[in-house]
């Protein structure tokens, strides 16, 4: 049987995954959104590209959760994209609310799914929909991680004239401007990626990196990001499906790694067909302990604020 995803928000980043998993024939697709005729709408769209493209998936629309039953993976797009001059952590209480619905829909239909959350703010919406679902950890797994890392990559590619592909690296850390590139650990096909570039370079790519998103939102002027985050999307929801257990920053539940305890933050998991099947804890030098300190202080707060309105 084919295995079924369900895609909450028909928006830009929703629509996208949605073609995403259909053009790599991974699953069946369920998109759903409160804006009648929206999710209906692309779903049909897309279903009639699969001639085209060669897929037979079924990808369908709904503005409620029945038709998303047994889905083996829930992804949340659904919220309000930022705007120009707002931060991730304006966006909170609005999209609180939005996955908070959400994670009670799917998870009625589908309780034995993972969900793989992507609303922002990332980090506080994944505490969300895992206070929400009341599902075991390793079934909720927030995409950040992979979307930083991959524009951090880029612009390493970008400066050093190589192929995106041979840049390897990882950023940690939650989803804001306090994320944490660890160059230390990058490399190009294992070269240190230090003996390769000036330190002054380096410094602006990190910074570039951390601004990645807002650098977007200021040329797109009404919106976010949505082809990069579809894409790192879609490669944790393979790796779920297909059970590849690739090795990739995502943000987990840390009780305790890390020095981190009950946040949602980034770190390197292996995501395989029962979800993060694994955290690894790896060594870090005392000064990208501290940027990680800092960055998951940033998510604390959030999440303060959050306990405190929700009380
Ligand atoms: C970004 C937004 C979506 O990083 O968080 O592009």
């Amino acid at each position: 049987m084919r295995k079924k995803v369900t895609v909450v928000g028909a928006g830009n980043v929703g629509a996208s995954c949605a073609l995403r998993i259909a053009n790599k024939e991974l699953a069946d697709v369920v998109m759903v959104d409160v804006m009648e005729g929206v999710p209906q709408g692309k779903a049909l769209d897309l279903l009639e590209s699969g001639p085209v493209e060669g897929y037979d998936v079924s990808v369908t629309g709904a503005n409620d959760y029945a038709p998303t039953e047994n889905s083996d993976v829930v992804v949340i797009t659904a919220g309000f994209p930022r705007k120009p001059g707002m931060t991730r952590d304006d966006l909170l209480m609005a999209n609180y609310e939005i996955v908070k619905s959400a994670t009670e829909g799917a998870m009625k239909y589908s309780p034995n799914a993972i969900i793989v959350v992507v609303t922002n703010p990332l980090d506080a919406m994944c505490y969300t929909a895992h206070l929400v679902s009341g599902f075991p950890k390793h079934r909720v797994v927030g995409m950040a991680g992979v979307l930083d890392t991959a524009r951090y990559r880029t612009f390493i590619a970008q400066e050093l004239n190589v192929s995106m592909e041979s840049v390897s690296a990882m950023v940690l850390g939650g989803h804001g401007d306090t994320m944490v590139p660890l160059v230390r650990l990058t490399s190009v096909s294992g070269i240190p990626l230090t003996e390769l570039l000036p330190q002054d370079r380096i410094d602006a790519i990190v910074q570039r990196t951390r601004d990645g998103g807002a650098e977007i939102v200021k040329y797109l002027k009404t919106g976010s990001a949505f082809y990069a985050p579809s894409a790192a999307t879609v490669e944790m929801v393979e790796s779920i499906l297909k059970d590849k257990k690739k090795v990739l920053p995502c943000a987990a539940l840390l009780e305790g790694e890390y020095g981190v305890k009950g946040l949602f933050v980034g770190v390197p998991c292996k995501l395989g067909a029962a979800g993060i099947e694994k955290i690894y804890e790896i060594k870090l030098e005392a000064a990208e302990q501290k940027e990680l300190d800092r960055s998951a202080a940033a998510v604390q707060e959030l999440v303060d604020v959050l306990k405190q309105k929700t009380a």
